[in-house]
């Protein structure tokens, strides 16, 4: 099985959805036989922003792109093909301004290419990532599942997953994180039985 495992708390070693991300790797690494994980770092490793530039490139021959287009090509390509390689995805979701961080939706932004990951046809949009799984874990120092201030984050997540075609979508949750001890510890607790539950 192929893992694409993606990290974008900013928080480094103080981050919750990485050490719950990891904790799902290493019960996956237990479980599983041939098991390969790809790990980004959406904050150390960042993708390159979708701008004109990268827009440009693209719309260039590949033997009439200058070096840095050729660069910046071969960014987005390899964030593709490290998805489409993938049987699972990974994903730590810290909530930040009540959606998620500007490095995931960076990388979101790189890999939602219409006719690579989605295309619309006469029935509507189809997503083309069918037959993959995602394991979304979900961080928030508030509580927002189930409520308005939560679309943006799981929920946007799910939708975005769906939309490219990955229809088995988990999502980990750990929230109240910032609502002192007598929260947040249930909640770390109850989002480690959750991801016991996934295996
Ligand atoms: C820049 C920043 C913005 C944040 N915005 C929110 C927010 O809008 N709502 C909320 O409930 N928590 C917010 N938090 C708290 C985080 O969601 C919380 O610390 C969570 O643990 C982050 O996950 P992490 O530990 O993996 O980084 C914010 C934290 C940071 C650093």
């Amino acid at each position: 099985m192929n893992v694409l495992h993606l990290d974008a708390s900013i928080l480094g070693d103080h981050s919750v959805s990485r050490q719950l991300t990891q904790q799902i790797v290493e019960a996956l690494r237990l479980g599983t036989a041939d098991l390969t994980v790809i790990h980004r770092d959406l904050v150390a490793d960042p993708v390159p922003v979708s701008d004109g530039a990268l827009l440009a490139a693209r719309g260039t021959p590949a033997d009439a792109r200058s070096t840095a287009q050729q660069a910046l090509v071969a960014q987005a390509d390899t964030a593709i093909a490290q998805l489409f390689a993938a049987d699972l995805l990974v994903i730590g979701a810290p909530m930040y301004n009540f959606s998620i961080p500007s490095q995931l939706k960076a990388w979101i932004d790189l890999i939602s290419v219409a006719g690579v990951t989605f295309r619309y046809g006469p029935n509507g949009a189809e997503g083309l990532l069918t037959g993959r799984r995602a394991v979304v874990v979900a961080t928030a120092g508030g509580q927002h599942a189930g409520k308005p201030s939560g679309i943006a984050h799981a929920d946007y997540l799910k939708l975005l997953l769906n939309f490219l075609g990955v229809q088995d979508v988990r999502v980990v949750t750990a929230e109240g994180l910032a609502m002192g001890p007598a929260v947040r510890e249930p909640a770390l607790a109850a989002a480690r039985a959750q991801i016991a539950a996934l295996a």
